[in-house]
């Protein structure tokens, strides 16, 4: 069978330009158009980028239609079930799963690089005290780049390993230190005994006046999760990491692009949203008055965690992170929490009503999330920042994806239709 080919036509003219097709192994091929404004003086307009891919990789695979996520080809529940989050971070920087003596170096390096410069620590002291973590860890994780800047040379393979695995390993810490400024706590150093998820945990809720023991439910529920973030393909922050690292920044301030973009409420910060909405229903009994608002165009009000550019089946992640929701709440005696069953009444109603059927709006990841952190004990303003531990692994992946192409990467610069106004004559003041 030919492949079917695609070209342009100016319909005035019968000017046509041909659209040689990148071919991938799974989906869709992409038409590439990037001749199309040289030879017939017109761009392409996408904003959104509903159809547009804006590289190759090979990381992540996603089929939103049928509700598939691969790592590397490999299905996201099975990773799920049986590997962990380290294992995966491996998985998704080398595209292979790692045998025994890799996982062990990789998880040593890991867990070698989790403190963090004692100057940088001071940082935190600079916040005022209400300041949201997600906006510490955007600028503490810019920081590093301060720490960091002579010994990273991008086009270095054994520079961008270190850079990943610093990324990787101090990113925990970071958040961990922005959740103690906030509460007010002593900062607690890693336990590098710990796995990545105990570590987090201890440095998040333990304190120096008493022991602090791990709850190997919680950690492994975190583990999961964390497993299910990790990455997303060209999602907004990913996307930004790919065009700020573009440019040849410094990967740190890379980063730190990305996660001041997962903090949005329509991306990342959805997981916060979806807390806060509950908090503002309160009751079952007042979620028929919220669906109106919801379906009413000039309210401006969306059931937060419903959704998904690409997923219009269903997220294979909430599927995985419904079930480990209810695992958890079990498991800490709070199957009755009042929020649980107010989510449980939305997602039902949701799930039948025609107004979210004939979108194909589904639960998605984030959904869930809020309430598993919620019961965890984690408080809300950090929903975000764990997210952005997680996909930290994903956002190092794509940079180095990108920044190890032949050549290096090209600069991303976008083009616009100009809705401006034309060419006019400056005015001298008096004449205005
Ligand atoms: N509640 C009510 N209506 C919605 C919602 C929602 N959550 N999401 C989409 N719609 C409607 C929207 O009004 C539009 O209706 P119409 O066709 O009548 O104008 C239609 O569905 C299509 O929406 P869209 O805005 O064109 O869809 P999008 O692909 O641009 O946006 C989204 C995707 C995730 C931003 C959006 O669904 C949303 O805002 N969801 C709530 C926020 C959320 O949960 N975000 C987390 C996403 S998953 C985690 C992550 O990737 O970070």
């Amino acid at each position: 069978m030919t492949s079917p080919t695609y070209s342009l036509v100016n319909d005035q003219t019968g000017e046509k330009v041909a659209l040689p097709l990148v071919q991938g192994t799974l989906g869709p091929a992409g038409a590439d158009v990037g001749k199309v404004y040289d030879k017939l003086d017109l761009f392409t307009y996408d904003p959104g980028f509903t159809s547009t891919c804006s590289c190759k990789s090979a990381i992540t695979f996603i089929d939103g239609d049928k509700g598939v996520l691969l790592y590397r080809g490999y299905p996201v529940d099975q990773l799920a079930a049986h590997s962990s989050f380290i294992e995966v971070a491996y998985l998704i920087l080398h595209g292979e799963l790692p045998g025994k003596a890799a996982l062990e170096e990789f998880e040593t390096s890991i867990r070698k690089h989790t403190m963090i410069n004692e100057s940088l620590k001071r940082f935190f002291d600079g916040f005022n005290y209400d300041a949201h973590p997600m906006a510490m860890l955007t600028g503490v994780v810019g920081s590093l780049s301060a720490f960091y800047h002579d010994t990273t040379n991008n086009r270095d393979p054994k520079h961008r390993e270190i850079f990943a695995h610093r990324m990787i390993a101090k990113i925990p810490t970071i958040a961990a230190a922005a959740f103690k400024r906030f509460f007010g706590q002593p900062f607690m150093y890693p336990q590098n005994h710990l796995d990545y998820c105990s570590n987090l945990l201890h440095m998040m809720f333990a304190v120096p006046a008493e022991p602090y023991h791990v709850d190997p439910v919680a950690a492994k529920a975190l583990d999961i999760l964390f497993i299910l973030h990790a990455d997303h393909e060209q999602n907004a922050s990913t996307s930004t990491v790919r065009l700020a690292g573009s440019t040849g920044c410094n990967p740190y301030a890379a980063i730190a692009a990305g996660i001041a973009a997962l903090w949005g409420p329509a991306h990342g910060g959805a997981n916060e949203a979806v807390l806060k909405m509950l908090g503002e229903i309160g009751t079952v009994k007042n979620v028929p008055s919220f669906m109106a608002k919801v379906k009413d165009k000039n309210s401006g009000v969306r059931l937060m965690g419903f959704g998904h550019r690409v997923y219009k089946n269903f997220d294979p992640r909430a599927t995985i992170i419904r079930e480990q929701c209810h695992k958890v709440l079990k498991h800490l005696g709070k199957e009755g929490d009042p929020q649980l069953e107010l989510a449980l009444e939305l997602e039902n109603i949701a799930l039948s009503d025609d107004y979210f059927k004939e979108r194909k709006l589904y639960p998605n990841v984030d959904f869930y999330s809020g309430i598993i952190y919620k019961a965890l004990g984690i408080p809300v303003n950090m929903f975000t920042p764990m997210f952005a531990i997680a996909r930290t692994v994903g956002w190092v992946a794509h940079w180095t994806e990108m920044v190890a192409e032949q050549g290096g990467p090209r600069i991303g610069r976008p083009r616009q239709v100009y809705v401006g106004a034309p060419v006019r004559e400056y005015k001298a003041l008096g004449a205005r």
